[in-house]
């Protein structure tokens, strides 16, 4: 696997990638690989000729900066799991080599930016979008693979896409789980043994709204939902959300496209799941 910290170089080598022909497709994480990022690298591997991977703990998407400083950064470790699936390319720069000083971005991204993690994580999602902005136009990949589990995250960057009009196809690709049902995520290392045992009511609800959506009314799901997690020791519910699949606003009985989202404190780490009701 070829490893590039610095942009220009990382762009010249795919120039000549590019220019012999060769589709590349595009994973942007934030490290700490799991299963989840590894199914993308091989998704990917499926639809293109060469991969490219990123790892870069974005600052501008942490509202909190103790949740930065916490963020898991097992580099030797990743670097380890995308040789052995055989990732081609890792792209792992420094923040000096990603940002300027002061730098400023702001994109309209509608509704979309202030709804359920919009709400909870004001900024975030410019900061996503800043981030990705950027590493789109240094990779300029033809397709990039993001995970179901940030649902909102796949809305926001599609809009972006779309609104700037940019040369990338996007594939959303589903949630790997642990054999219990826990959404994977970089954020369940910190999870305590109980915390651990607490969080199977996240999926386990979502289960339950998708097995029942049919024949029970939106609110009573709803309620019933957060009436569950709430009853669950040491969690802190954030939202419990059946919404529409496009546009993330509250769905109705006759929304076509139904997605189920969840996020809650459980200890002191914050989950997210989701589960497409109906599509
Ligand atoms: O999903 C993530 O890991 C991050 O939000 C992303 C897309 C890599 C941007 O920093």
């Amino acid at each position: 696997m070829e490893n590039f910290t610095k942009k220009a170089q990382l762009q010249q080598h795919l120039q000549s990638l590019k220019a012999a022909g060769a589709v590349i497709g595009f994973v942007p994480t934030m490290g700490a690989l799991h299963v989840g990022h590894l199914s993308l690298i091989k998704q990917a591997q499926q639809q293109c000729d060469v991969v490219v991977c990123s790892i870069f703990v974005n600052p501008t998407q942490f509202n909190d900066p103790k949740d930065l400083e916490i963020y898991p950064r097992p580099i030797q470790d990743d670097i380890a799991k995308l040789q052995q699936v055989g990732c081609d390319v890792l792209f792992n720069p420094g923040v000096t080599e990603m940002y300027a000083d002061n730098e400023k971005w702001h994109l309209d991204i509608g509704e979309l930016e202030g709804l359920l993690e919009g709400k909870f994580r004001p900024g975030h999602y410019q900061g996503v979008t800043q981030v990705v902005f950027k590493l789109f136009d240094i990779v300029k990949p033809a397709a990039a693979f993001f995970g179901q589990k940030d649902y909102q995250q796949v809305l926001v960057i599609t809009q972006m896409v779309k609104l700037l009009n940019m040369p990338v196809k996007l594939a959303m690709c589903p949630i790997e789980r642990e054999a219990d049902g826990l959404a994977m995520s970089s954020r369940n290392i910190h999870l305590t043994a109980a915390d651990r045992q607490h969080a199977l009511i996240l999926s386990k609800t979502l289960n339950n709204v998708k097995a029942n959506f049919d024949s029970n009314h939106i609110e009573q799901l709803t309620q019933n939902a957060e009436a569950a997690i709430s009853a669950e020791l040491g969690l802190t519910l954030g939202y419990f959300e059946i919404a529409d699949a496009d546009t993330l606003r509250p769905a109705t009985q006759t929304t076509k496209k139904v997605v189920a989202l969840v996020a809650a404190m459980v200890g002191k780490t914050r989950l997210i799941d989701n589960v497409i009701v109906s599509s």
